[in-house]
């Protein structure tokens, strides 16, 4: 072939003289349009499992090296094998944080949203999120929206661990990151509960304010979603899920965080749920019990004290293998981003959100059909 370039006889030299002017051909993503085709968007990342003892040994080899969380947190995030991954998902980074008795992880905050969800906790560990005072027991939530002063205290006397998640990745894509540091170590703690945002939040408020959506305080006591386990302890539940419950806004009965869903799921003894994908991609830390989670061919055989990551557009499904014992899972996933943009899918059907409510009991049937 020629061409009124003399240096260019192919295809292939004309995309390196692209490559060289800093331009690209779009039949270069041919091959990527083709799998996008047959199946729909490339997952980022693999699914992945990090043990609790790996973790565990990780942490307090790490508290050896790096004495007082005073000037840094002493946390270690789940990084993907997958480097397309940039996170533990593509979206979202989770990681655990070790705080020794007496030692104060100073206030600052930022533009990307955070969580805790507590692992080893106690009443006299706790984070002060904008002024308020949040306990932190073991598998209690707390979140730390965007530009919430925090600072997180271990008055107790044993080390206590917790989980992060945040929504890095995102916002570095987005080149959206702002810090700042409090300027003191630690934040006053509003003395007035009438002060408190999350007073706000509940389902009676001062009726002289407009209530307000974004950056509340708040925390979700495991005793109140343990005692919601106990009602729905036999319902069928989701037939992807089992029984999974969400933490939903305070507020807006919607999405924990604006980028970032919070739920629990409980596994029957036995359980296979059915195989399903949905474009978001979900973090897990294995509560109690243990099981496997197929996720495309891979297997990742949890048990109690477990992290692992389903990635985007996986095929998953989940298996208690006990005979005899629930197992409870905390999962973190990016659908609300998705949802804000129009893109969240589940195949093969949309059970997130489903509408299915229990019936009228018959004796009220049966009285307003009799009123008319
Ligand atoms: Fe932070
Ligand atoms: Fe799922």
């Amino acid at each position: 072939m020629t061409t009124s370039n003399p240096d260019v006889n192919t295809l292939a030299e004309f995309d390196t003289i692209l490559d060289q002017r800093h331009m690209r051909g779009q039949w270069q993503y041919d091959a990527q349009l083709e799998l996008i085709r047959k199946d729909g968007p490339l997952p980022a990342g693999m699914p992945y499992l990090w043990s609790w003892e790996s973790m565990r040994s990780s942490l307090f080899e790490l508290s050896e090296l790096m004495g007082e969380t005073n000037t840094a947190r002493r946390n270690i995030s789940f990084i993907n094998p997958d480097p397309r991954a940039n996170g533990t998902s593509h979206t979202l980074v989770m990681g655990m944080q070790l705080v020794f008795p007496g030692e104060i992880a100073w206030a600052h905050r930022h533009s990307i949203n955070a969580l805790r969800f507590v692992v080893d906790g106690s009443p006299d560990l706790f984070t002060v999120v904008d002024g308020e005072k949040c306990a932190m027991e073991t598998f209690d939530l707390v979140l730390t929206p965007a530009y919430t002063w925090h600072d997180h205290h271990n008055e107790s006397a044993e080390p206590r661990i917790w989980i992060d998640i945040l929504d890095v990745p995102v916002f570095g894509m987005l080149r959206q990151m702002f810090f700042e540091t409090f300027g003191e170590s630690v934040q006053p703690v509003r003395a007035a509960p009438a002060d408190e945002l999350s007073r706000r939040s509940s389902v009676i408020r001062p009726a002289w304010e407009s209530p307000r959506a974004e950056r509340i305080p708040y925390r979700y006591p495991w005793r109140e979603m343990s005692a919601a386990f106990d009602i729905w302890a036999n319902a069928e539940g989701s037939p992807y899920d089992g029984v999974i419950l969400h933490y939903a806004h305070p507020i807006t009965g919607g999405p924990t965080m604006p980028t970032i869903d919070c739920f629990v799921q409980s596994l029957r003894p036995g359980q296979h749920t059915l195989r399903h994908r949905h474009t978001s991609s979900a973090v897990y830390y294995v509560m109690e019990g243990e099981g496997t989670t197929v996720v495309g061919e891979q297997e990742l055989h949890w048990s109690s004290g477990d992290s692992f990551v389903v990635p985007n557009w996986m095929w998953h499904r989940h298996i208690n293998r006990s005979g005899a014992a629930r197992a409870l899972l905390f999962s973190a996933t990016d659908a609300p981003l998705l949802k804000a943009l129009g893109m969240y899918r589940e195949e093969p059907e949309e059970s997130f959100g489903a509408q299915s409510y229990p019936d009228v009991p018959a004796d009220i049937a049966v009285r307003q059909r009799g009123c008319r």
